[in-house]
């Protein structure tokens, strides 16, 4: 099939790498310039494991197109996936300006069927105001058009894998011949296809982003009771994990959720029911956990160190979880910005992050970079472990403690066993445990 993705974010270059890897021919849009450039060069702007590699194959097959022209992409098939952001705006509410620019060029320039389907997280009834503006922009009210909604579920770090390979994939119609396009696109996936109307399928997001972002601040609250308790975090989200009802997956406690999806999409869907008169006081406070969780970070830290004043501390990991350079609303930004508050001298390093981190905290005034794990621990008085990359599971500790200052840890991510951290000698403060 011949397909256009509007938006060469996370979402929309690994739709677009994905489909031309399964066959199809595949033409991004992507409205920066330098962006484009570099896709054109198969060369990825985010890291992702397994795009690039994708990427070539379907670049040098000439399935895969980037052009930085909407009205190029928008001719170039009838299925149109709308990938763009959807960017939080102060209220908490969705900016869907770009998903209306998409509905309305759309409209303008097409003479026969297209189908124009919501890819981006977007408030549920929000097919209903592209099909409206479809409708006022059209040239003529004979020729026909659909809106879907078939939401994307990948993860960073895992997003080739988490395409190719759903748990489900969730389709939302309003007429049959809609249908059909997607039972062709998705036939050789081997999950169940759920097909719903639009605003369900919308809802289904939004639900299935808020559960899981309560599920993590569920635990880190029994985190803190664990550490009250004397009991383990982590056997108590295996004794529930076990119960099919519960299930481990999301429970494991930390420093919050990050990330370009959980904040804003919790805080969304706390305004979308505000919109239709509901309170949704649950994932308030599920906001509102997440959002304390740096805080009760650093406290911690300086209820193990004392004062941090002057002193020099390591700090594994920045972005919001490993395998990706991703730092939107990671928690390190809020801890490292604390942490320079109370005067500590910092020593950072992330496998793939750093360079982000930079733009946001560059060098010097208490902010230094290392090149890796080790020097960053050099002379340090504590080392702070805020994601959980392999890289420092696998770390060589006897190495680390005859570099540091003060062997001491304080694990944001329950990267080790207390027992074995604490037989090397290492003081050890995990989360819950
Ligand atoms: C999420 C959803 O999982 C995905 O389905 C959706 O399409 C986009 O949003 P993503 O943000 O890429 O994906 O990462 P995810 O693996 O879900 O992690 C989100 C945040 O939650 C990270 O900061 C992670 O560290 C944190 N997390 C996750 C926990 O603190 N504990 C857990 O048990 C799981």
């Amino acid at each position: 099939m011949k397909l256009t993705v509007v938006g060469g974010g996370y979402v929309g270059l690994t739709t677009g790498v994905c489909f031309a890897h399964l066959g199809h021919e595949v033409m991004v849009v992507e409205k920066i310039p330098q962006k484009v450039e570099l896709l054109r060069a198969g060369r990825s702007p985010i890291y992702e494991p397994g795009l690039e590699e994708l990427m070539h194959e379907s670049l040098s097959s000439n399935r895969l197109k980037f052009t930085t022209n909407l009205k190029e992409g928008l001719e170039f098939s009838d299925v149109i996936f709308i990938c763009v952001g959807t960017p939080q705006r102060p209220d908490g509410s969705a900016d869907l300006s770009q998903v209306e620019e998409v509905a309305r060029e759309t409209a303008k320039l097409m003479t026969s069927y297209k189908l124009l389907i919501e890819k981006s997280t977007v408030p549920v009834n929000t097919h209903q105001l592209i099909k409206k503006t479809v409708q006022r922009y059209i040239k003529s009210p004979d020729i026909p058009y659909d809106v879907a909604s078939n939401p994307e579920f990948l993860r960073e770090g895992s997003a080739i894998e988490d395409f190719l390979k759903p748990d489900r994939i969730v389709v939302g119609v309003e007429s049959e011949r809609a249908k059909k396009i997607f039972e062709e696109l998705y036939k050789d996936f081997n999950c169940p296809i759920i097909f719903t109307d639009p605003a369900t399928a919308e809802l289904i997001k939004h639900a299935s982003n808020s559960f899981l972002a309560m599920k993590i601040s569920f635990i880190n609250m029994v985190a803190d009771l664990c550490e009250k308790t004397g009991a383990d975090i982590k056997l108590v989200a295996d004794g529930m994990g076990y119960d099919k009802r519960i299930g481990r997956d999301f429970l494991n406690a930390g420093i919050g959720y990050g990330g370009s999806c959980f904040p804003k999409d919790v805080k969304a869907f706390i305004r979308i029911a505000q919109d239709y008169g509901l309170d949704f006081g649950l994932l308030r406070e599920v906001d509102r956990i997440n959002q304390e969780r740096p805080i009760r970070f650093v406290e911690k830290v300086k209820r193990v160190l004392w004062s941090v004043k002057d002193k020099k501390l390591a700090v594994w990991g920045l972005a919001f979880k490993p395998n990706t350079d991703d730092i939107r609303e990671a928690p390190s930004i809020k801890i490292v910005d604390m942490l320079l508050r109370e005067g500590a001298k910092l020593s950072l390093y992330d496998p793939k992050a750093m360079e982000n981190f930079k733009l946001l905290f560059p060098e010097g005034k208490g902010i230094s970079y290392a090149k890796d794990p080790y020097s960053a621990v050099e002379s340090a008085e504590g080392l702070l472990i805020l994601t959980e990359w392999q890289e420092f599971k696998r770390a060589d500790l006897g190495r680390v403690k005859g570099l540091m200052a003060l062997p001491l840890i304080v694990d944001g991510r329950n990267v080790y066993e207390p027992e074995e951290v604490r037989a090397l000698g290492f003081e050890y403060y995990p989360v819950g445990r």
